[in-house]
């Protein structure tokens, strides 16, 4: 066994490898160099600092192995941990709220609790639905725009019986704005020199101002609801007040609630606008799909609305959000670190507390495991799950630190995807080109279409 060095880019002194990377887009610029260093690389950062990223089937089967690696709260994380603390997200495995929350939590997330929500889920497709309709034939849809309306409203629904009301409002609600900001601003101080970060007071101000704006509403909403001493609500607020831990006995504290209520607002529903937004886009420009996709919602949502069970026999438009996730996984990159000395690949040291970064979108681009036609949108994929390869397929990331929110997401696209359909025909009046926007999650930038209702059409 032959110890090799990790390739890597040339770099430029002091900025590393920096030079090499469009800071709008470092996901995509990763993926580009991907293609150049291979399944694993390093990338210096200014001041010396380095990440290795991987991106094949092989390697990521390795450290999704739990007895070998264990989740890192990676850099964007960190600065991201300003507003969610120790949420679920942004905690380490080994803190004592992480195992608490997970354990309170997962019953709130189970098949078996979208029941629960389905109703809720429904009364925000609806308002979607109805917008769309009123719509005059030449007026355009930011399809991403109304899609962040519809999945914060339904998390918020959900999650903690509150109406952002975001269909009733032309600018995004408060909240938004102060969370898409203080995202911007904790992406941006990656970047920054220690020294420039430090002059940056206006925007510090603004970061702190942002920051009290989203505490200040989830707190309402828990002093409201203890106040109200509602108990049948069966949300997920309801159940971080009342339940404990059945390992400890112990149940959440106010601190952890508003942590975790601020992780589910911004976890919960940038990903599932992105998802939605690519799944349109694809079956745009894939008309085959879109009138399989068609066939399927008219054979089955027989009802002016759907039921939770129409909702799960909808089988094609979930391999069409299948694989829409794995052209463009919309949070494109988990992190781990090795919890011994170890070797990857058989040749790769890496240290007890060494951390590697999994490159989600080209990894979902594995000819070894997906075929030479990666690049096409082909459904059909996931037509046979048994034969989808689980360690290049990663939208939700791994093990036990995997998203909570799954089935939530997909119940949620699936159902709204299948109303869309149901009742519109989308048209590509700009003949779209897909740039893909980056946050921490991945969107389709600027992308409009027209819609008409499917009566009038025929
Ligand atoms: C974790 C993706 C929707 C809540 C994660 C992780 C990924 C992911 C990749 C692992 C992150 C890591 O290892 O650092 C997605 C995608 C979604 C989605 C692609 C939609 C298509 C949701 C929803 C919710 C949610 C709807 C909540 C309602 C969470 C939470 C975690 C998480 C709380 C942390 C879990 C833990 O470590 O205990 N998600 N997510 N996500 N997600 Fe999601």
């Amino acid at each position: 066994n032959k110890e090799s060095e990790i390739p890597q880019p040339k770099t430029y002194g002091p900025l590393g490898n920096l030079p090499l990377l469009n800071i709008d887009e470092p996901i995509q610029s990763l993926t580009k160099l991907s293609y150049e260093f291979g399944p694993i690389f390093r990338n210096v950062l200014p001041g010396g600092k380095s990440n290795v990223y991987i991106s094949s089937e092989e390697l990521v089967a390795e450290v999704c192995d739990e007895s070998r690696f264990d989740k890192r709260v990676w850099a964007p994380l960190q600065k991201v941990q300003a507003f969610t603390g120790d949420g679920l997200f942004t905690s380490e495995t080994d803190e004592s709220n992480w195992q608490k929350a997970h354990n309170i939590l997962i019953p709130s997330f189970s098949q078996r609790a979208m029941q629960g929500y389905h109703g809720m889920m429904v009364d925000i497709a609806v308002q979607l639905v109805q917008k769309w309709m009123r719509l005059n034939p030449d007026e355009h849809v930011n399809v991403p725009e109304d899609m962040t309306r519809l999945t914060l409203d339904t998390i918020g629904l959900c999650g903690f019986n509150y109406r952002f009301n975001s269909f009733y409002r032309d600018e995004p609600h408060p909240f938004i704005v102060s969370m898409v900001r203080a995202l911007d601003e904790a992406m941006a101080q990656l970047t920054r020199f220690e020294i420039q970060d430090k002059l940056k007071i206006m925007t510090k101000r603004q970061f702190k101002k942002d920051k009290d704006t989203l505490f200040s509403l989830v707190d309402k909403i828990i002093a409201e609801r203890k106040s109200s001493g509602e108990e049948e609500t069966e949300d997920l607020l309801s159940r971080m007040l009342t339940s404990k831990d059945p390992e400890t006995g112990e149940g959440l504290d106010d601190e952890n609630i508003r942590y975790q209520m601020i992780t589910f607002l911004i976890a919960g529903h940038e990903t599932t606008s992105g998802l939605l937004s690519f799944a349109i886009y694809y079956l745009l420009k894939n008309p085959d799909k879109l009138q399989k996709a068609y066939a399927e919602v008219d054979s089955i949502l027989t009802d002016s609305t759907p039921t939770y069970k129409q909702v799960l026999d909808l089988k094609y438009i979930r391999m069409i959000l299948s694989e829409s996730l794995r052209l463009w996984p919309t949070a494109p990159a988990f992190s781990l670190y090795a919890k011994e000395d170890t070797l990857l690949g058989g040749k790769y040291p890496l240290k007890k507390g060494d951390s590697v970064n999994v490159l989600i979108p080209k990894l979902h681009r594995d000819t070894n495991a997906w075929g030479e036609d990666v690049d096409e949108f082909r459904p059909e994929r996931f037509e046979d799950q048994s034969k989808v390869p689980i360690n290049a397929y990663k939208p939700f990331g791994n093990g036990q630190r995997a998203c909570i929110g799954q089935q939530f997401a997909l119940h949620e696209a699936i159902l709204v995807l299948g109303m869309l359909l149901k009742h519109f025909e989308f048209i590509d009046y700009s003949n779209y080109t897909l740039k893909v926007k980056e946050t921490l999650t991945l969107k389709p930038d600027d992308f409009e279409i027209q819609v008409r209702p499917r009566e009038q059409v025929k």
